[in-house]
């Protein structure tokens, strides 16, 4: 089906006077939001993804190119769909004094909601028991959660949260993760922003990776964690050379890495023992041995070779195979499509 959110083109350069100008979108043709999955809008600081957001909910004006909401341009009718569509992009302001209940019946009787979506969404939230204490004495977390029942309140098919995970402890972390999650599963369409990878990875179905105002990569969870190569070990050891022999020898394929005295054997974490073994039957002796993952975050570097984009319209060739491992060595294995240095910025960029 049509994605929730289109984009073509889509450019931000923000004009400042005296200065440079900063383009924080490049030109980006991207689709986002499905109902009933989470769409994690992916990179690092500085890469572009608030500016996406706010001229997708049309708070800011794009350069060139647009965005589509529910099929409608979000610029100029927005209040079209703005009934369909919750998003927290900065902290709302909410009264300390307050309790939060009252807080959400305030935003409730501002957007003509019925007040009976204000117990809706504070249970939805988890807050059902705390909603008459004043807003000043609640954690983080809860004011983040909050601050999604207030996005709740009009019940709307497209939740866009931007970094809703910022500032929390892991416990606020792993919370919020399993409301995005509960959201999700009742129907709604999330995309959620963070430059924490693995704070999201756990809840996406989809993923997009930002750099640089530049797309990265778009797909499905499992298409993008294909670019992370597959779990490995690695095992510190004295006769590297030695050992990556010992090993071949054993079936166990082994690459050098940077660092001294280092090699990774590219098996999972179950098969650490057949490499110890493979190795003491060989009269070698490992001095240190642990385990790396596939995660979304090796994925990103590989895309990015580390933090640059590729160059404009150069095509991210798939590792052959789909989940077969990046070939190289190294901490991570940069495909060589992505090494190359981006062309040189028309304009200087804010880090
Ligand atoms: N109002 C503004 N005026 C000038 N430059 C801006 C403005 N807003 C953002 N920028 C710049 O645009 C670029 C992209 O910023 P943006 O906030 O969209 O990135 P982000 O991916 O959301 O980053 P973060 O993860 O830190 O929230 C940055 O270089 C930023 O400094
Ligand atoms: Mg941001």
């Amino acid at each position: 089906m049509t994605a929730i959110v289109e984009m073509q083109g889509l450019r931000k350069v923000y004009r400042r006077r005296g200065r440079d100008d900063v383009v924080a979108v490049e030109g980006l043709d991207l689709d986002l939001g499905r109902p009933g999955t989470v769409h994690g809008f992916l990179g690092p600081n500085g890469s572009g993804k608030t500016t996406t957001i706010r001229c997708a909910l049309g708070l800011i004006r794009p350069s060139a190119g647009g965005v589509r909401v529910f099929g409608v341009d979000s610029h100029t009718r927005f209040h079209e769909v703005a009934p369909r569509v919750g998003a927290i992009v900065e902290s709302p302001k909410m009264f300390p004094n307050f309790s939060g209940r009252r807080n959400l019946t305030l935003l409730a009787e501002l957007g003509g909601i019925e007040p009976r979506a204000v117990d809706r969404a504070l249970e939805t939230v988890g807050l059902a028991g705390r909603g008459e204490d004043n807003f000043g004495t609640y954690s983080l977390g809860m004011r983040q959660r909050l601050a999604i029942a207030g996005a709740l309140l009009k019940d709307p098919d497209l939740l866009i949260l931007d970094e809703p995970a910022n500032g929390l402890d892991p416990a606020g972390i792993a919370e919020m993760r399993v409301l995005i999650r509960r959201i999700a599963e009742e129907g709604k369409a999330v995309v959620v922003s963070s430059h924490q990878l693995t704070e999201v990875e756990q809840i996406c179905d989809d993923v997009t990776i930002v750099s640089n105002g530049r797309l990265i990569r778009t797909g499905s969870l499992a298409e993008i964690r294909t670019f992370a190569g597959q779990d490995r070990v690695v095992v510190t050891i004295d006769d590297r050379d030695g050992a990556i022999a010992a090993l071949a020898e054993a079936g166990l394929p082994a690459h050098p890495r940077p660092a001294h005295g280092e090699l990774s054997v590219d098996v999972a974490p179950e098969r650490s023992a057949d490499v110890t073994r493979a190795l003491a039957d060989r009269g070698r002796y490992l001095s240190g041995l642990r385990f790396e993952q596939a995660s979304l975050e090796r994925a990103f570097l590989n895309l990015t070779g580390g933090s640059l984009p590729p160059p404009p319209g150069e095509a991210l060739a798939p590792p052959p195979g789909g989940a077969t491992p990046l070939a190289g060595s190294g901490p991570v294995d940069l495909p060589a499509s992505v090494g190359a240095p981006p062309p040189p910025a028309p304009t200087r960029r804010e880090s």
